[in-house]
Parts: structure tokens; C-alpha cells; sequence
């Protein structure tokens, strides 16, 4: 039964195909601006904690559900808790798994628009380039359809090489600038305001921002890890391999902090300037060194690989539900879901200019979301679904499934779990629950 599942060639290709997953534009665009947004350093603070105290014990939680049914989040589900309404919080991972990728697959293929623009030497101005409404529907299309065509043909083989090669390249390249923007006269102001945290600017809504860039980031809260540890054999060590994956998202997204923060200030720009940060601030540093066209280039070439990998781990969560469940053809069923990802995806493709009214949709208030309607996107299933599901979804592994099954399904294959096992029995059931619950409190402005 196993095997025609499929399972991860191995240990490894278990960690890059999840960290794969987890770094994307959420490390490198979206990241960076959100920390710009929240005041700077004393978020990353903020943020780092929520990770390592929320994100990692939350993580080992859906891939002990995963591992331990086989199955994906809607399967897993009922096979512990058959015919009950909690089947309803694996629906809802697949439907935000949907909504992630409509409107992450529109600044997926922005940064396939930058490959060229970068080599073309003259990127041209951003603003102009997301509200020309045919380059981006384009854009948007291919993308989807280069993530159906990989779900389509079987993830693993190909995507884990790519990763093998493309993600060390990504590495060394973002450590050459930062070197480079360091060095830029004037960016130590854009290193303060990243690193040194002025504590007054932590309120609730940065908390609640906190909370959602975190399992935005890695992943968490709609069952992706569910499906993908339902992948992992019962003698690998998911505590370890958790470990790995939070320690590589969290690497990437300080790195890029330490190329843009510095550049941004050494150019005199606004570290409030939200989505478009990344597309403006770093065009303008490769145009600005030696052979900027082509690292450029190269960089949103690399931009888009890692988004790329994220796409794919998007589609699967819907397709594995689709094929496991309602038994319909992989092969099959991967078109429709990418044509609908796409149909949901066009009004935020044109809610950057081209069309008035998805520009300013405005229907969720402007104190938690910009009003076009990509930002909306991203705020109900990039913010709020994801701390909903997951919230319902540590409830049900720690009460309903039962923090000491899952602690149990941890332990197996684990030399040091054994260690914290307690503590993440309290964690599951108590801390992680109560801390998400008042997040989502806050957000409904009762504490406010
Ligand atoms: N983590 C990815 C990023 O940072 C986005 C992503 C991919 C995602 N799969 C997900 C987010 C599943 C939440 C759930 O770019």
C-alpha cells in the first residue's frame, strides 16, 4: 500500500523537497517586507521566537498526523476520527492550499518577468510592468501550467535534483550581496533598523503578522506537511528533519533581510514600500554593480525556482485529495486544478492597475489588508486561514488524536526526541493552541 503512494527516496530528499516547499517568496519577497511594515528588528525577534517555540513543535505535529495515516490532510482526518465535522478542517487546508497558489503564482510569474527584464540591462519601472494586463495573465498562465506539468509527471526525482543544484548556487549568491550591500556607503542605517529592536513598536497586530509570516513561511497550517509526511518511512527521524527545514527557511529569510535592509537605506527608500519591496530595491542593486544584468538575471531566475518548488507542494495538497480520496487520475485531475488555480488567480493578476475595480476591492478594512485584491488574497488564506487551520488542526492533534499517539508516532525512528518528549506533549495541547486562539482574538480587534 505504501509504495503506490510513493515515498521519498530518502532522508534527504525528504528535507529538500519540504524545505523546498517552505523557501520561496515568503523568505525572500514577502518577508522582507513584512518586517519593513512591523517596525524592523524587534519583529525578527518576535518573529524567531513564534518559529522556534510555535513553528517547529507545530510542524512535528501534522507530520506525525502525515506519517502515521499515509494519507492526506482530509484522509488523515477521517481515518482517526471517521465521519465527524473535524474532516471539514482537512477541506479547508485543501481550499487554502488553492487560494495561496492563485495569488502566489501572479508574483511567481512577476519574477519570471524580471528574468528577462534584468538581462534585457534595463528592468524599467515596476509599477508600469504589474498593471499591463496581458504580460501578466501570461505570466501567471505559464507559471501555473510549468507547476502542473512537474505535479503531473511525479514530483520527486526531478524536483530534488533541481534543489540540489539550484538551492546551494541561491545560497552563495545571496551571500555575495550581502556582501555587496553591506558594503554600500549609508547602509548601516538599514542594519539598525534591522538588527538593533526598538521594542515600542511591538503591538498585537504585529504579533498576529508575526504568527502568519511564520507558518506562511514554513508551510504550516493547511496540511501540506500532513501530505508530505504521509511520504516519510517509519525509520527516518522527523524531529531532526523538522529541525533542518526551520533552520533553512529561517537562514534564508534573515540573509535576504541583510541584502535588501542595507541596500534599501543606502538608496534612501522606504522600508514601509510593502509588496513591490523586493521587485524595486533590488533591480536597482544590480543595475548599480559590475555584471548587475547578469546576476540579476541569474538571481530571479533562482527567485523563481524556489517559488517554483513552493508552487508544486501548493498543487499537491489538493491533487493528493483529489486522487486519494474521490479517485480520480493524477494525470487527469492536475489540469483542472491548475485551470482553476488560474481562473481565481486573474483578479489579483489585475488588482495591480489593470483593472479599477480588483484594484481597489476593499472588502476585508484597511487596518489588516491593502485593498486590492491580491493583498486580500494574501490576508484571508496567507494570514488568517492558515492561523485558523491551524489552530483547529493542534487541537485536533493534541486532544482529538492525542498529543501522546502523536508524541509516540515522533519518537519512533528518533534518537532524541525521547529527550523533549514531555515538553512537546504541553506544547501541543496547551501552549500552541492558546497562543494561536488570543493571536486570532486580537485580530477581531478585542483587544484593541
Ligand atoms: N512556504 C512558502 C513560501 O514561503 C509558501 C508555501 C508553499 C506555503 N506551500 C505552502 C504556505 C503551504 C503555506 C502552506 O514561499
Amino acid at each position: 500500500m505504501q509504495s503506490h503512494r510513493g515515498e521519498w527516496s530518502s532522508k534527504i530528499g525528504f528535507i529538500l523537497a519540504a524545505s523546498g516547499s517552505a523557501i520561496g517568496l515568503g523568505n525572500i519577497w514577502r518577508y522582507p517586507y513584512i518586517v519593513g511594515k512591523n517596525g524592523g528588528a524587534a519583529f525578527v525577534i518576535i518573529y524567531l521566537l513564534i518559529v522556534v517555540i510555535i513553528g517547529l513543535p507545530y510542524m512535528l505535529g501534522e507530520l506525525a498526523l502525515g506519517r502515521s495515516s499515509q494519507k492526506n490532510p482530509v484522509g488523515a482526518i477521517g481515518a482517526i476520527k471517521p465521519g465527524s465535522w473535524w474532516k471539514g478542517v482537512g477541506y479547508l487546508g485543501v481550499l487554502t492550499g488553492l487560494g495561496i497558489l492563485s495569488f502566489y503564482g501572479v508574483i511567481a510569474g512577476w519574477t519570471v518577468g524580471y528574468v528577462f527584464k534584468m538581462f534585457s540591462g534595463a528592468p524599467g519601472n515596476f509599477a508600469a510592468f504589474i498593471s499591463e494586463p496581458v504580460q501578466v495573465t501570461l505570466l501567471l498562465a505559464f507559471f501555473i501550467f510549468i507547476t502542473a506539468a512537474i505535479v503531473h509527471g511525479g514530483v520527486s526525482g526531478g524536483i530534488e535534483r533541481w534543489s540540489k543544484i539550484l538551492m546551494p548556487i541561491m545560497f552563495v549568491l545571496m551571500v555575495i550581496l550581502i556582501i555587496y550591500a553591506v558594503s554600500l556607503p549609508g547602509s548601516g542605517a538599514g542594519l539598525r533598523f534591522y538588527l538593533m529592536p526598538d521594542f515600542s513598536k511591538i503591538d498585537g497586530n504585529v504579533i498576529l503578522a508575526a504568527l502568519g509570516q511564520a507558518f506562511f513561511s514554513l508551510s504550516l497550517g493547511m496540511g501540506l506537511m500532513i501530505t508530505y509526511g504521509s511520504y516519510v518511512t517509519k525509520s527516518d527521524d522527523l524531529f531532526s528533519s523538522a529541525g533542518y527545514i526551520v533552520f533553512f527557511d529561517s537562514l534564508i529569510a534573515i540573509m535576504s533581510g541583510l541584502i535588501i535592509f542595507p541596500a534599501l537605506f543606502a538608496s534612501g527608500q522606504d522600508p514601509e514600500a510593502g509588496a513591490k519591496l523586493v521587485f524595486v530595491v533590488f533591480p536597482e542593486l544590480f543595475m548599480n554593480m559590475p555584471f548587475g544584468a547578469i546576476i540579476g538575471g541569474i538571481f530571479f531566475i533562482l527567485l523563481s525556482v524556489a517559488a517554483l518548488t513552493s508552487t508544486i507542494s501548493l498543487l499537491e495538497v489538493p491533487v493528493a485529495f483529489l486522487v486519494d480520496e474521490k479517485k480520480f487520475h493524477r494525470k487527469q485531475i492536475v489540469w483542472v486544478v491548475a485551470g482553476i488555480a488560474f481562473l481565481l488567480g486573474l483578479p489579483s493578476a489585475l488588482s495591480q492597475g489593470a483593472n479599477e475595480f480588483f484594484s481597489n476591492f476593499g472588502l476585508i478594512p484597511e487596518r489588516l489588508a491593502d485593498p486590492d485584491f491580491l493583498s486580500q488574497m494574501s490576508f484571508v488564506f496567507g494570514d488568517f486561514s492558515l492561523a485558523f487551520g491551524a489552530l483547529l488542526l493542534s487541537i485536533f492533534i493534541g486532544w482529538v488524536w492525542g498529543a501522546k499517539a502523536a508524541a509516540a508516532e515522533i519518537a519512533q525512528g528518533s534518537r532524541f526526541f525521547g529527550k523533549v518528549f514531555n515538553i512537546w506533549v504541553i506544547m501541543m495541547r496547551y501552549v500552541i493552541p492558546l497562543s494561536i486562539f488570543i493571536i486570532l482574538l486580537n485580530l477581531f480587534g478585542l483587544f484593541n
